[in-house]
């Protein structure tokens, strides 16, 4: 299996698939979900006849009760469940035709944050956040330039050698966030990243996000949090019952 062994790599690779697509006017959107049906092998319809477009540096809400098929919608996105009918297109790839290397290569280009922060708990909040760096095989050295404005942008400079049982929710949570963006990803998955914070803690990550999308990223977060929605002022669409509602 080949071994894709420095950034530059990979960025050469896909600025070449970018410029190939120049001409088709979908190369603006990062994310098209195009008439995707989800049904379970236990017979659940988790997502129903979904279309969803969104352009490059977007920011979206995904709001919808437990159970509505935010998380599935999400899971396609990163091509941890396949579609059963309908095409989900991210950054100019099919994710259902992608396998092996192709499929690693697409999700390096995602970053993923859950609501419960997955982190190791043995490890420090630097050595969680370059796992994934050293994974990829970055040298010791552009880990490093990495590592400080990545850990100063999500406010944890300070606690760079603490363990995540020294540390608050939010904290550990702005952990996981540094740890998905540390490779900078131009798409941002949050799955109810607020989901166990107060709503303080809640705001800050929020403005995180925000702040990653003025940079250029595009950010899809799922909540259920209709104050933090409204507070925001961002694009946001409903799931009910598998279905996606614009409001
Ligand atoms: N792996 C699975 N197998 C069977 N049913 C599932 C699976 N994952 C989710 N579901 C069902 O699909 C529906 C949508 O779930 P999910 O996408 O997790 O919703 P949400 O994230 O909005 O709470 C729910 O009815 C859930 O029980
Ligand atoms: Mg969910």
């Amino acid at each position: 299996m080949p071994v894709i062994t420095t950034n530059n790599t990979i960025d050469k690779s896909l600025d070449v698939q970018n410029e190939n697509n120049h001409k088709d006017d979908s190369s603006n959107l990062m994310v098209q979900l195009r008439s995707v049906t989800k049904t379970y092998a236990n017979g659940v319809n988790a997502l129903v006849d979904v279309n969803l477009s969104l352009k490059k540096g977007e920011f979206l809400f995904i709001t919808g009760s437990s159970g509505s098929g935010k998380s599935t919608l999400l899971k396609i996105l990163y091509g941890e469940e396949l579609a059963t009918q309908g095409e989900a297109i991210v950054d100019n790839c099919n994710v259902a035709q992608l396998r092996g290397d192709s499929l690693s290569l697409l999700r390096r280009r995602i970053g993923i944050v859950f609501q419960d922060y997955k982190l190791i708990p043995q490890r420090t909040v630097t050595e969680n956040i370059s796992v994934v760096l050293k994974a990829q095989g970055y040298t010791r050295k552009e880990i490093q330039r990495r590592l400080e404005p990545t850990l100063k942008l999500v406010g944890l400079l300070s606690k760079a050698n603490y363990f995540p049982d020294q540390l608050s929710g939010g904290e550990q949570q702005r952990v996981s966030i540094a740890r998905a963006i540390v490779a900078t990803p131009p798409l941002l998955l949050a799955d109810e990243p607020t989901g166990n914070l107060d709503p303080d803690n809640s705001w800050q990550i929020m403005q995180i996000f925000r702040k990653l999308n003025s940079f250029g990223a595009t950010v899809i977060v799922t909540t259920h949090d209709e104050n933090l929605v409204r507070r925001c002022d961002r694009r946001v669409v409903k799931v009910r019952d598998g279905k996606v509602y614009q409001i």
